[in-house]
């Protein structure tokens, strides 16, 4: 589906990152972050509550970004801004140190199993990230039907000596108006509102910060027997790894679909390799464009590393 007709929507892999947020919404305003808006009740209620804020919303669900923007178009608001993201990642790498004032997320998935544990918003990185983000005596909010969740997110936030706990309570009743709220609070369930204060910073090293790196890489010559032979195989750096999922080949050109992964952080992008006419280029391909995390970088350093003859 293309996003791009919404108005209220920002491809934030077309920015240098941070972001420059002040231009984005056109004026200088206190910022804040819901992650995981869902149908979007919540960003709105607070964007109609709060004018004098900017509000971000991240969302993996495309479905969820087609249903907030009817509700914005309907109350006419122009300070709420959307994207496509990991919510997590992005709050890393778009945000400046100090710059956002209140950071919310309800109803999370709390991935139980063991196995899906880097997917939680409970863990350290998230906590850091929070701290480094936040301006001082700015709030993260988190709101869940999910009592150990709970538990484990006011840990892990206290254990950075960064926050103070401002409140930890269980609620009978709608404390943020959402879908999954009213799920839950209908089949009886109880829900639990974690409100941390930030009180010390913290730096975090961001991924996609460091300046002065081109996507591409000019070769003389180009194996092409060993590109047609990439299908399937894994590379592995110390930060992470990708697969080349499938060579797709058009007269002089190549277009290698890649999937990384860097500690939870998937990405799916194409890589090209096309003839040039004093050799070959290899680069990311703009069509599905990739944040330029490590990872990413070794995909088109090895690729061209691995057919360069
Ligand atoms: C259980 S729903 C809750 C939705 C809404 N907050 C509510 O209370 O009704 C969780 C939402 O988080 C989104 N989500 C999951 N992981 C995310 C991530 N890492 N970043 C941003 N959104 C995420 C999902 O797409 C889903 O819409």
């Amino acid at each position: 589906m293309h996003l791009e007709y919404l108005s209220h929507f920002i491809r934030t892999q077309q920015y240098t990152t941070p972001l420059n947020w002040d231009e984005i919404f056109q004026r200088q305003a206190k910022l804040a972050v819901e992650i995981g808006f869902g149908n979007g009740e919540f960003l709105v209620f607070l964007a109609k509550q709060k004018p004098e804020y900017n509000f971000v919303g991240f969302e993996t669900s495309i479905t969820s970004l087609v249903k907030i923007q009817k509700k914005i178009q309907a109350e006419s608001l122009t300070n709420i801004k959307v994207a496509l993201a990991d919510g997590r990642f992005a709050l890393r790498e778009f945000f400046k140190d100090n710059s956002v004032d209140e950071v919310y997320t309800n109803f999370p998935c709390p991935w139980p199993k063991k196995s899906h544990q880097e997917k939680r918003f409970t863990n350290q990185g998230f906590a850091e990230t929070l701290s480094a983000v936040l301006s001082f005596e700015g709030t993260f909010q988190l709101v869940t039907d999910v009592n150990w969740y709970a538990e484990q997110m006011k840990d892990v936030l206290l254990r950075t000596k960064c926050f103070d706990l401002v409140q930890f309570t269980e609620n009978d009743k709608i404390v943020v108006g959402t879908r999954y709220e009213k799920k839950w609070l209908s089949e009886g369930r109880k829900t639990y509102t974690v409100l941390v204060k930030k009180i010390n910073h913290m730096s975090v090293n961001r991924w996609t910060w460091e300046e002065g790196w081109m996507p591409h890489i000019h070769l003389n010559e180009v194996d092409e027997q060993r590109l047609l032979q990439l299908s399937g195989k894994v590379f592995r750096d110390q930060r992470g790894v990708f697969v080349v999922k499938y060579v797709y080949t058009r007269e002089s050109e190549y277009l290698l679909r890649i999937v990384s992964n860097e500690e939870g952080f998937q990405q799916r992008y194409f890589i090209s390799v096309e003839r040039e006419k004093d050799g070959w280029l290899v680069k990311l391909d703009p069509d599905a464009p990739a944040y330029r995390t490590p990872v990413v970088k070794f995909s088109v350093r090895k690729i061209a590393e691995v057919i360069g003859s």
